[in-house]
C-alpha cells in the first residue's frame, strides 16, 4: 500500500492547509457536528497541523493532539501552542485505556495501512459511552472533476506501483469488528476561492496528494502536472478558481 504516514507528512508540512483553509473548514464543521461537551477530554488523532485541535480548544475541550509526522507536529506546537502534541501512532498509541471521552480524527483512517488496528486502538483508549468521529474524502457538486483526477492518479500510479485490490470494507463493519456501533452519517462539502489553476495545482501537492509526484520520475512528473492543470483549467467547474471538495463525516460511540 502507498505509504501515508511520516515521511510523506514530513514533506508536506511546510505548505499544509496554508494558501487556503481547506482542512480548517472541514476540521470547524466535524467539531461542530460532535458537540463535544466543555471540558470534554479529546484526543485528535492524526493531527496535522491542527485542524480540528484548533476547533476543538475553541470549544473549551480539554484536548491531546497525536500525529506520526514530528513536522506536522511542529507546525501545529505553532498554531496551537497550548495544546499538548504528542508523536502517536493511531494504529498502536501509547496512551492508558479508557482515557478519552472523545476521539476525533481529520482526513486520516482513509489513508492508514491497518484501519482496524486504529479502530481497535480507539475502542480502548475511550471510557464506555464515549464519541469517536471521524472525515474522510466525501462527494461534492465539482462536475466529475475529482473522479476524472483520480483516473489520472490512478493512470500514472500504475507506473510506480502494482495495482492495490479494492477491499470493500465498510466503516459500520470496521465498527462493529472493534466493538463499537457505527450511529450516523452526513456529507458536507466546500467551495472556497483559489487563485487559479497553478495554485490549484500547488494545494493538490501540499497533502497526501502528493505522494504520487514524488514517486514519479522527473519525465512523469512534469506529465503528470502538465495532464492534471489542463483537466484543472478544461474540465474543472470553475476553470480549477475554485476548490470543490467534499467530507463524509461518521460518528461511532463505545457501548
Ligand atoms: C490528511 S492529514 C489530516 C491532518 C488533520 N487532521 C487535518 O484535518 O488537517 C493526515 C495526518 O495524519 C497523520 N498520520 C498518518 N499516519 C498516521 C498514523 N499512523 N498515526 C497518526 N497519524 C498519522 C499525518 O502525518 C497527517 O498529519
Amino acid at each position: 500500500m502507498t505509504d501515508f504516514g511520516a515521511e510523506l507528512f514530513d514533506r508536506v508540512a511546510a505548505d499544509y492547509d496554508r494558501s487556503v483553509p481547506f482542512f480548517a473548514t472541514f476540521g470547524h464543521r466535524l467539531v461542530e457536528w460532535v458537540g463535544p461537551a466543555r471540558g470534554a477530554r479529546v484526543l485528535d488523532l492524526g493531527a496535522g497541523r491542527g485542524a480540528v485541535t484548533a476547533a476543538l480548544v475553541r470549544a473549551g475541550c480539554s484536548v491531546v493532539a497525536g500525529d506520526v509526522s514530528t513536522a506536522m507536529l511542529d507546525a501545529l506546537r505553532e498554531a496551537v501552542p497550548e495544546v499538548p502534541a504528542r508523536l502517536l501512532d493511531a494504529q498502536d498509541l501509547d496512551l492508558p485505556d479508557a482515557s478519552f471521552d472523545v476521539v476525533l480524527s481529520g482526513f486520516l483512517v482513509h489513508v492508514l495501512p491497518d484501519a482496524d488496528a486504529a479502530f481497535a486502538e480507539v475502542a480502548r483508549v475511550l471510557k464506555p459511552g464515549g464519541v469517536f468521529a471521524f472525515s474522510v474524502p466525501g462527494p461534492s457538486a465539482d462536475a466529475g472533476w475529482w473522479a476524472a483526477y483520480g483516473r489520472i492518479v490512478d493512470e500514472f500510479a500504475r507506473r510506480v506501483r502494482d495495482s492495490t485490490p479494492y477491499e470493500p470494507v465498510t466503516w459500520e463493519s470496521r465498527a462493529d469488528r472493534a466493538g463499537l456501533h457505527h450511529v450516523s452519517r452526513t456529507t458536507t462539502e466546500v467551495s472556497l476561492p483559489i487563485d487559479g489553476p497553478e495554485a490549484h495545482w500547488a494545494w493538490l501537492m501540499s497533502h497526501g496528494n502528493r505522494w504520487l509526484y514524488d514517486a514519479l520520475d522527473p519525465a512523469d512528473r512534469t506529465d503528470f502536472r502538465s495532464r492534471v492543470l489542463r483537466g484543472l483549467r478544461e474540465d474543472h467547474p470553475a476553470g480549477g478558481t475554485r476548490l470543490i471538495a467534499g467530507a463524509e463525516f461518521h460518528r461511532i460511540v463505545k457501548p
